[in-house]
């Protein structure tokens, strides 16, 4: 939640230290970067989960904004709800985990909601967050960085090509999580990363994020049928309550989502940025703590997606209800490779899969 010592560390730190085995034995580590402000973060190579995150409140007092657990057991656990991790290869839903390239059908692992609901979500069974990734420790100009790289072989989960990925994370020495996905394949297939940490701007554990104002750049979103599959239209949101483009709270109008599929936002946003160069994405203030959190990207789309089913107890035995934390997962829009109308997610061999999206922490 939040301590002093933040503003006395001036220098750099990258630290590596043993963070636990997984379940078949494989050694985990801890990276912990620390920036020249004192904001720090820690980072481990199984999933590339950023376990925590503390960044300054507007009384100088850092605090976790990250939900999470303590032990590496429960991250690889079946009560995870994707904290922190890099998702892949396919954030989001694929429908039936189903899709064709140059005439050929491809068959994804379907595991949406213990397979309840018939699609592919954030990569299939064992996705990018249960995979463990080579860690590459880098003092950099802008700030300390972790380098996390994955090859993920042809097949797996279903997915066509061997996929060679790279993530690297800067804590910058202007209090930014800067994320950089970069893959490569050696057959065309689909591709779609992203980082689900989810935010609680008051620090990790301190009640839900009802009140949390945020605003979204997107003039349009993409509405989803009942097993949240885009229907393919992009809508206005406009008169809706996903109209976001002033400030407005985080609860004032998710009861108009209350009910399942939805529980709270779970939403696609169509960002007015369509350029792919970096661009002011979303806006998150917290009024008590005053961290701000603004996020960049080149990536076309983000998903709002408030822990409408959270109920478990994370760091600090803390308990985490629905609507703990929120999720900005900036990405393609989901089901991308079954709807020609959308941005393309397709990598072909010889072409680079780029994107960036920046977290920036300020005060009010
Ligand atoms: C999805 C939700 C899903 C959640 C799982 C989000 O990215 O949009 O539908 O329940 O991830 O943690």
């Amino acid at each position: 939640m939040s301590c002093a010592f933040a503003a006395s560390l001036k220098d750099v730190v990258i630290e590596k230290s043993f963070y636990g085995f997984t379940k078949d034995g494989t050694p985990i580590d801890q990276y912990t970067l620390v920036n020249a402000n004192g904001a720090m973060v820690k980072i481990i190579n199984y999933g590339g989960i950023v376990t925590e995150l503390w960044v300054p409140d507007k009384n100088g007092l850092l605090r976790d904004v990250v939900l999470g657990f303590d032990t590496l057991a429960e991250f690889e656990g079946p009560n995870d709800p994707y904290f922190g991790c890099i998702v892949g290869r396919y954030a989001n839903r694929i429908a039936q985990g189903r899709f064709t390239i140059d005439g050929v059908t491809y068959q994804l692992a379907c595991n949406d909601a213990g397979g309840a609901r018939p699609n592919m979500l954030h990569g299939g069974v064992k996705g990018f967050q249960d995979v463990v990734w080579k860690a590459i420790p880098m003092k950099t100009p802008e700030g300390p960085a972790l380098r996390l790289k994955y090859l993920s072989h042809d097949g797996e989960e279903g997915f066509p090509g061997n996929l060679d990925v790279t993530v690297t994370y800067t804590l910058t020495n202007d209090n930014a999580l800067k994320i950089e996905y970069v893959a490569t394949t050696d057959k065309p297939t689909v591709v779609n990363l992203t980082n689900h940490a989810y935010f609680n701007l008051e620090g990790e554990g301190s009640g839900d994020i009802l009140n949390h104002e945020l605003m979204i750049v997107a003039d349009n979103y993409t509405p989803v049928d009942n097993n949240l599959i885009p229907t393919g239209e992009i809508a206005p949101v406009a008169g809706t309550p996903l109209d976001f483009r002033e400030p407005h709270k985080i609860g004032e109008r998710i009861q108009a989502f209350a009910e399942p599929p939805f529980k709270g936002y779970d939403h696609n946003f169509v960002l007015n940025n369509q350029t792919g160069e970096l661009a002011l994405a979303a806006r998150v203030k917290a009024p008590e703590s005053g961290i701000v959190m603004e996020v960049y990207t080149t990536q076309p789309g983000v998903q709002l997606y408030t822990g409408n089913w959270l109920d478990l107890k994370g760091k600090g035995g803390k308990y985490y209800g629905q609507y703990a934390g929120f999720c900005l997962e900036t990405q393609h829009y989901p089901d991308s490779p079954n709807h020609p109308n959308f941005p393309s997610t397709l990598l072909s061999p010889g072409e680079v899969y780029k994107q960036v999206t920046i977290y920036k922490f300020l005060t009010e």
